[in-house]
């Protein structure tokens, strides 16, 4: 009988398909097909490279088995398979040595860092409906310019499925195929939006949605969406992500953290609790250089403070400190403090990598002015569900 081994699996529910892991994997353990991202077991050296920069913690699964599961067997899955039985070694007569299956069963289920969940009243997402071999044709209906900073080019686009069938819950993602090949005449790897819609579309009841796309320079995908004229085709897939998702219980409160496209799930969870007339409320920190560099400003400033309570910080304004939305955070430790303690709170924070370890530093001063240790509180809300990161 083999001896049992472990083996770095993907979660193909929860993988968002940004290839970030792939391009990070310093041996090629990782490649993908149409459908899934996998994990070559010949290959893997366990070097754990991969696992700090995938964004939904997808990568970061382990299962102890007798026979490896092969790359065919992983580019077929759906859903993860259970941990198998695996049979113990007869019992040793060496007193006190470690039993090696319990041993690396234990480590498997550890994983490096902590999985997110879903909250437990989220709506059930559809993943992975259009992949690389299948994708969604979807028709441009907008493309709007959301900043007035003119070295600061973010746009909205309304993409409109037609009759195909592509159910989203906020929070998730989509895949953006640019056109064209790269230098070795490969096809472009899509890109990865997150949606800013909610669910029933762009406009009530349509199905569309919507994306919040940053030009950048020399970037294929984000030069091709922001210069998309009304009535393109574009090439989609997903529907992605099954965690970073809102509770359906209208009395959760939601508090909101982003900079600058991070604001895009944000504004879907904002319009998904306006239009189901969700009581709860939430509490937005948005950071963003300028006013003018802070998209969807206007529509922002109409939403009642009893709604959202809003606090827009700017790192670049003339004649103001700059303010980080970490910053804030401490100014506002109080309300921020009443907050933690509530089992109705939900935590999503989502936009620059930087300021995830801003964000965690504010959060462990103000746990410990009231005397809790931050990491606890974390990972009680993650485990709970109401604990939710997406940084890049
Ligand atoms: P700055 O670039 O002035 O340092 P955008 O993507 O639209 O530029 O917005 C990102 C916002 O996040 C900017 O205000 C940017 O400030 C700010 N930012 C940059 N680094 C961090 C960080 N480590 N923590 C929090 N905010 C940050």
């Amino acid at each position: 009988m083999n001896q049992p081994v472990k083996q770095h699996l993907i979660d193909p529910e929860i993988c968002i398909r940004c290839y970030t892991c792939e391009m990070t994997c310093p041996v090629g353990a990782i490649e993908h097909d149409d459908n899934n991202v996998v994990v070559n077991f010949d290959t893997c050296n366990f070097c754990m490279d991969c696992i700090p920069v995938c964004p939904t913690g997808s990568i970061d699964e382990w299962r102890v088995v007798d026979t490896p599961y092969t790359l065919e067997q992983q580019f077929e899955m759906d859903e993860l398979p259970d941990q198998e039985d695996i049979a113990a070694p007869a019992p040793s007569s060496d007193e006190g040595a470690v039993d090696p299956i319990a041993a690396l069963l234990a480590e498997a289920h550890k994983g490096a860092g902590g999985k997110a969940k879903a909250p437990l009243t989220a709506s059930k997402p559809a993943v992975n409906m259009y992949n690389l071999g299948k994708p969604a044709k979807m028709k441009v209906q907008g493309n709007y310019r959301l900043t007035d900073d003119p070295d600061h080019d973010l746009r909205h686009i309304i993409l409109d499925p037609g009759a195909l069938p592509f159910p989203v819950l906020e929070g998730q993602s989509v895949g953006i195929l640019p056109p064209g090949t790269d230098a070795d005449g490969n096809a472009h790897l899509p890109r990865l939006y997150s949606i800013s819609s909610p669910r029933d579309g762009e406009r009530p009841g349509y199905h569309n949605i919507s994306l919040t796309v940053k030009r950048e320079e020399g970037g294929l995908a984000s030069n091709f969406l922001c210069d998309l004229e009304t009535g393109t085709e574009v090439e989609v897939t997903g529907p992605f992500g099954a965690t970073f998702l809102m509770p359906s219980d209208p009395k959760a409160h939601l508090l909101l953290i982003c900079t600058g496209t991070g604001s895009a799930p944000m504004r879907a969870f904002t319009m998904q609790r306006q239009r189901s007339g969700a009581t709860g409320g939430m509490t937005m920190f948005f950071g963003a250089r300028t006013p003018q560099s802070l998209p969807y400003f206007g529509p922002l400033k109409k939403i009642p403070e009893s709604l959202m309570k809003q606090h827009l910080v700017f790192s670049r304004e003339a004649g103001t400190d700059k303010e980080y939305v970490q910053d804030r955070i401490i100014a506002e430790q109080e309300a921020i403090a009443e907050l933690l303690v509530d089992e109705h709170t939900y935590i999503y924070i989502c936009g620059l990598r930087g300021m995830e370890e801003g964000v965690e530093r504010a959060m462990t001063s103000i746990a410990e002015s009231m005397g809790q240790q931050w990491e606890a509180l974390r990972d009680t809300m993650r485990e709970d569900g109401r604990y939710h990161v997406e940084t890049y």
